[in-house]
């Protein structure tokens, strides 16, 4: 690794344009990711942030546009994008309900292990060294993100903030050199979310840049080197957390009141405590 002070990118997208039908979604959006980053994505509800990470992840297929990863123009396949090297979780969480909290981060490792079909039938001594050896790997991300203890639960029986970061664990899997996360703290109470801020500063560490989705402004300003703002499916301001959070047009599009110094803010630390202590002790 060198220690240079040129940016390198991991992420280039170039503008991208999703439309459905008469809708466009996403419209002449660039944006980039630079290793050793955390760049929020934040907007308004159907301001098109969800469709914009279809479209860097191969789900959907741009109208327009092209996006590369570590300069390299991906094609459009999920499946490609993950080999590449991105990873995702979903808004709506995506895991298997019947199986375990390991089998499911085994899942995320299928990418990368490069037993062949044969192998893995007959079962032979390079599949069960490289099965040994995912299995290790999928542990120590359960570790890291605090469940390894519950590796033999059914993941449909994890509260829903453990499902959230199983989710993480199960992207880390496949080894990306970029995860975007949709709405990571969503249904979270504030003490998982302040966690989550620590897990997604601790996987920026280990060299993974991060593009985050949130509607939480206190979580997406705290962590993000860089935050955009998208707006009816188009790039409004971007910039840093200080720069795009006194940024009027952000107020007035997103925020919609005041932000800096509002007293909105006492409010809402007033809630944050209170809801802290309503659930203190509830394992729901
Ligand atoms: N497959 C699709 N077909 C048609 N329209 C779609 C499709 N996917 C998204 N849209 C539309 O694109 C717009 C952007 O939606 P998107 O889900 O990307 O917003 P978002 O910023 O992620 O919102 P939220 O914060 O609520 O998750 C919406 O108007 C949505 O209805
Ligand atoms: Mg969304």
């Amino acid at each position: 690794m060198t220690t240079t002070t040129a940016p390198s990118p991991v992420l280039e997208a170039t503008g991208v344009t999703m439309r459905f039908g008469g809708l466009t979604a996403v419209r002449n959006v660039d944006l980039t990711v630079n290793a050793g980053e955390i760049v929020g994505l934040i907007g308004p509800n159907g301001a098109g942030k969800t469709t914009f990470f279809n479209c860097l992840t191969g789900l959907y297929v741009p109208t327009e546009g092209k996006v590369a990863y570590k300069g390299t123009v991906l094609p459009p396949k999920p499946h490609l994008v993950t080999d590449a090297g991105i990873a995702r979780t979903f808004q709506n969480i995506r895991l298997f309900a019947n199986m375990t909290v390991l089998e499911n981060v085994l899942v995320g490792r299928h990418t990368r292990t490069k037993e062949g079909l044969w192998s893995a039938i007959l079962r032979g001594p390079g599949f069960r060294k490289a099965e040994a050896a995912s299995r290790e790997r999928a542990m120590e991300l359960l570790e890291f993100i605090g469940l390894a203890h519950k590796a033999d639960h059914l993941s449909r029986n994890l509260p829903y903030g453990e499902q959230r970061k199983l989710e993480i664990a199960r992207a880390m899997a496949s080894e990306p050199g970029l995860l975007l996360l949709d709405e990571p703290t969503a249904g979270m109470n504030p003490q998982e979310t302040r966690a989550t801020e620590d897990l997604v500063f601790a996987i920026r560490d280990r060299g993974i840049a991060v593009l985050v989705i949130e509607h939480d402004m206190r979580f997406i300003f705290n962590l993000s080197d860089r935050v955009a703002c998208l707006v009816q499916g188009e790039k409004l301001v971007e910039g840093t957390s200080e720069v795009v959070q006194g940024d009027e047009r952000v107020i007035a599009a997103y925020l919609g009141e005041p932000f800096e110094g509002a007293p909105e803010d006492t409010a809402a630390a007033a809630v944050e405590a209170a809801e802290a202590h309503a659930t203190e002790g509830d394992d729901q």
